[in-house]
């Protein structure tokens, strides 16, 4: 460890994807004393030492002001989502139980235009019905109010891709919402891929095959609730599923994101694990078991699983993938690691106080070598000591293939004044040499989550621009989109698309070029 990632600095980072909510998603939550504490201290919300407010404003702004020039070859969208809760959420519900509202850059010929929407999905529209949450518990069916029986509790506020003509905003315990890729309205609140999907539920990190551009998605819990099924399937671009298999896991636990390689299929279980005690007294669906293995387990692309391997690992967390391959020898998955629970809110199965130094995230190895018949172990091998932070991206060509670029949003590795807040800024990581170049972002901004779009199709991995929100907490929120060569980072924005308010916070977001995107209706 660097003396210069001092405990202060970890708390920032620990945070991931909770600081990562940004404006406002984080806003209407009641994550308990000690996460609220560094929620507000780390994260720019209207909520700052005050009673949580409500957001929920759906806006359309046109012709958005910008400092800068917009490169003339970034046509497209960047499409975000992001929880921004409809109603207060249930004392002792986390924030990642907002409802999904998902917003979009439209960018043409040097113009950008903002929209937002809420996902009009069922759990939106019953409660928008009742004037209240029918939903108070994150994953917990059991304290649903009656009328909303039969429904799909889907929020729909984790990840957001493009598939086939149709936006499909993700939540992983539900299957995807089908929306309008040009006007955010809702097609369908539970997309079920014309009757193909066969799992109850539906990752929020489907891979896109590099080669074909198939889906390769997941669902657990696959069968119901708390099931220790995994249905995993692939789909082509025109929406027709082409294989799927059926594994089960060691135990239940979160499977947020996984792993696809030109011939393997990897699930890493950790133990962020149902806890059914915690349920039956109206709590959330996870707890972390403290002191329980981890388990890698892969299997062969196009087959029906039954050839699935499960190697037994240290406690660890693995929450999102940044890139993977195999080469005939080794499967490699590279993903956000730390030692223990990622996240303040969620809650300890031993009661113990989360620990912000354990559950900060470094870019991590995992490897499995395939000469071994039965392997034993898999590596663990920490990519960069020196950057703490969680929500990598590549450039999501390269998802299945060999990659040598990815991006981080992390605090400062080199702040010049240790003693100040930790400054937010996004690193480009060039994998082979293990350097990285630092784009320090304004004081008092936070970065959400980066977003990669190629400058053409055929662009070489990582020339195109990297783009992302950022909130300024002294301006209440503020938000701009700050635009970057993705090649020079470090030079600062080539273009700021400034904004005059807050916008919703984000969890993932995707860019859709302007070619795979429909006309627009008049
Ligand atoms: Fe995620």
């Amino acid at each position: 460890m660097s003396e210069k990632l001092d405990r202060r600095t970890f708390m920032g980072t620990a945070l991931g994807a909770a600081a990562s909510l940004g404006a406002a998603g984080a806003a209407a939550q009641a994550p308990g004393p000690m996460a609220s504490d560094m929620l507000n201290r780390y994260v720019p919300t209207p909520s700052q030492g005050k009673k949580p407010q409500l957001f929920r404003a759906e806006l359309d702004i046109r012709d958005c002001e910008v400092e800068g020039k917009i490169p003339s070859d970034l046509n497209g969208a960047f499409y975000r989502t992001g929880p921004d809760a409809q109603y207060p959420l249930a004392p002792g519900n986390i924030p990642f139980d907002g409802e999904g509202h998902v917003s979009m850059f439209t960018f043409a010929n040097g113009r950008v235009d903002f929209k937002s929407r809420f996902v009009r999905n069922e759990r939106y529209v019953a409660q928008d019905k009742a004037g209240k949450i029918l939903f108070p518990m994150y994953r917990n069916p059991y304290v649903n109010d009656p009328s909303v029986k039969g429904l799909s509790r889907g929020t729909h506020n984790t990840h957001i891709i493009h598939h086939n003509g149709k936006l499909l905003a993700l939540k992983e315990d539900s299957p995807p919402a089908a929306m309008d890729l040009r006007t955010l309205e809702t097609l369908d609140p539970v997309y079920r891929f014309d009757g193909q999907l066969q799992s109850e539920t539906f990752t929020a990190h489907p891979k896109i095959d590099s080669v074909t551009g198939n889906m390769i998605a997941f669902g657990y819990e696959a069968k119901g609730f708390a099931t220790d099924d995994v249905n995993v399937f692939e789909y082509t671009p025109q929406g027709k599923k082409v294989w799927d298999a059926w594994v089960k896991v060691p135990y239940v636990g979160m499977l947020h994101d996984f792993a696809v390689t030109q011939n393997y299929v990897v699930l890493y279980v950790i133990p962020l694990a149902y806890d059914e005690a915690q349920i039956k007294r109206g709590g959330i669906h996870w707890s972390w078991y403290g002191g329980q293995p981890t388990y890698f387990g892969f299997f062969r692309r196009g087959g029906d699983g039954k050839d699935v391997r499960w190697i037994k690992g240290p406690e660890r967390s693995a929450t999102h993938v940044m890139g993977c391959f195999d080469d005939g020898k080794r499967i490699v998955v590279d993903v956000e690691m730390s030692a223990s629970n990622p996240f303040p809110f969620m809650p300890m199965r031993d009661g113990s106080h989360w620990d912000p130094v354990k559950g900060a995230s470094r870019m991590t190895r995992l490897s499995v070598d395939l000469s071994k018949k039965t392997p034993k172990e898999y590596g663990i091998e920490v990519l960069y000591q020196n950057l703490l932070g969680a929500l990598p991206r590549i450039d999501d060509r390269y998802n299945t293939v060999p990659y040598s670029v990815g991006f981080l949003p992390c605090p400062d590795p080199d702040p010049k004044d240790p003693a100040k807040r930790p400054s937010s800024c996004y690193a480009r990581m060039d994998i082979p040499t293990r350097t990285a170049q630092i784009y320090r972002g304004e004081e008092d901004v936070t970065l959400a989550e980066a977003c990669f779009a190629p400058r053409s199709k055929t662009a070489p991995e990582g020339s195109g621009y990297l783009m992302g929100v950022a909130s300024h907490g002294k301006e209440n929120g503020r938000c701009d989109l700050v635009i970057l060569d993705a090649q020079h980072i470090d030079q600062g924005p080539v273009a700021t698309v400034k904004l005059p308010t807050k916008i919703v916070g984000q969890i993932h977001g995707w860019w859709v070029p302007e070619a795979e995107l429909p006309p627009k209706k008049a």
